[in-house]
């Protein structure tokens, strides 16, 4: 592990919280310390049970380390452990969120408009996409709720909770949305939101968000964007290739949007964020709290939330990651992301130049973010799909920590397998996830150990 910083940034940190109270009158609270460190001690150890899910060679999730002045900022609120759910419980916090969530607004260009937007944080992008589809059934009841079949899963369990109707939308084999498909479904006349994702949770794709704002012309729908894993890449648009550029730089007129902190923002988890691009849908929210909202005239969080009780640790934790690394395109946060694209690119251009490896890359051409898919070679889907797993073994033999995924097989070349059908087969592939910074300049040792890892199940 890295030599961690953040003990001694917190130490200093929480003597400055401490003179914050220092009129109050002081108290002890007793805990007996060696029995606290013996617990530690142990936790430490249940710890290790884990994938190194800090360190560059783990290549394989959406797991991205909390930044340290994040881990500092939530260790120390932990001293206050405000609420935010209501100003009662965390006016600092409150605050904080809510400057924290304008600066993700202002990504998408909403915190300048005129009008206004509406937006908090949630407890994760399920909750938050939760609150989106929830808002789009009041505005448009009884109607249905589509999405791309890569769509993230719980859409369609959420619209099921939400008593909704879901129809799932099939995919190109890029993984992006089909729009003539959609456009059959719209035309039937009953679809009240789409579900545009940015950045799908298999392979990063990306569907294309301007084109069907420009069906909502024709046919008046709503326009959710999910873009809890990819949503940050709007401060990098201009170096994506021209469909995903064109459908980041429509994310301006999306009519609600999802955007996960705890994924690419180097948040802890228990942070996503949801907005509203209509701030009149805070009406939907209206409620009376017969114990809370008194202690301020000024606006609850929770008056805007469908969750009671959240940690307003993570609203602190965020606000001072942002004021470390201000979301703007060329920032440092901005840069982060530009290298994690970069590293899943020359990945995905060494395996494309690998013919001896025996593996395919996605047939349909690059990745669009930072995610990287590939199939192993083999004469029929099953064995294809073994091999993949015993590569994942191999790598993880090597401390290289990959992932797995289905995908379907008529998205790869076809040569080497047995083609009948191919259209709804599906195939074991490996899948690697470059979202930390450090993964560019650990390229090369990723390559080490996966072709040494592939040479290994070959047998060679
Ligand atoms: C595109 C997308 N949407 C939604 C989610 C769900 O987010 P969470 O795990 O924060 O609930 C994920 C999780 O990976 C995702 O990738």
């Amino acid at each position: 592990m890295p030599i961690d910083p953040v003990p001694s940034l917190l130490s200093r940190a929480t003597e400055w919280l401490e003179e914050e109270f220092i009129a109050l009158p002081a108290f002890e609270s007793v805990i007996d310390k060696d029995a606290v460190a013996g617990v530690l001690r142990d936790v430490a150890h249940r710890l290790g049970d884990n994938y190194p899910y800090f360190h560059p060679l783990y290549a394989g999730q959406m797991l991205k380390p909390p930044h340290p002045v994040a881990r500092a900022a939530y260790a120390l609120a932990m001293n206050v452990n405000p609420n935010n759910h209501a100003r009662d419980g965390g006016r600092a916090s409150s605050e904080m969120e809510i400057e924290a969530v304008r600066q993700i607004a202002a990504i998408f260009g909403w915190a300048e408009s005129e009008a206004g937007f509406l937006g908090h944080l949630t407890s994760s992008g399920t909750l938050a996409n939760l609150e989106a589809l929830w808002v789009a059934g009041q505005l448009a009841p009884g109607k249905r709720i589509v999405g791309s079949e890569q769509a993230h899963y719980t859409h369609q369990r959420i619209s099921a909770v939400l008593k909704l109707e879901y129809a799932a939308i099939p995919a190109d084999n890029r993984g992006r949305m089909d729009l003539e498909a959609l456009e059959t479904e719209l035309r039937k006349g009953d679809v009240g939101t789409v579900v545009v994702t940015l950045g799908t949770t298999a392979i990063g794709a990306v569907d294309p968000l301007d084109r069907i704002l420009a069906l909502r012309e024709r046919y008046g729908f709503r326009v959710h964007v999910d873009g809890a894993y990819g949503g940050y890449f709007r401060l990098i648009a201009d170096a994506l290739d021209e469909p995903a550029r064109l459908a980041y730089l429509a994310t301006r007129e999306a009519d609600s949007l999802v955007i996960d902190p705890h994924k690419h923002g180097l948040q802890p988890y228990g942070c996503g964020c949801v907005l509203f691009r209509d701030p009149s849908v805070g009406r939907f929210y209206k409620h009376d709290s017969p114990y809370t909202y008194f202690t301020s005239k000024q606006l609850h969080l929770g008056e805007i939330s469908l969750e009671c009780s959240r940690a307003g640790a993570s609203a602190v934790a965020l606000w001072a990651t942002q004021q470390l690394l201000p979301l703007v395109p060329g920032g440092e946060f901005a840069q982060g992301l530009a290298r994690g694209r970069a590293a899943a690119l020359e990945l995905d251009r060494r395996l494309r130049q690998s013919p001896d490896l025996h593996f395919q890359a996605l047939a349909g051409g690059m990745p669009e973010l930072d995610i990287v898919v590939w199939k192993a070679d083999g004469q029929s889907v099953e064995r294809a799909s073994q091999r993949a797993q015993e590569v994942f073994v191999a790598c993880a033999t090597r401390d290289l920590h990959l992932a797995l995924v289905q995908l379907p097989l008529s998205w790869f070349q076809l040569a080497d397998c047995d083609n009948d059908g191919v259209e709804s087969r599906m195939v074991t592939c490996l899948r690697s996830v470059l979202m930390k910074p450090e993964h560019a300049a650990w390229l090369d040792r990723i390559w080490e150990r996966l072709t040494a890892s592939s040479a290994d199940r070959r047998g060679e």
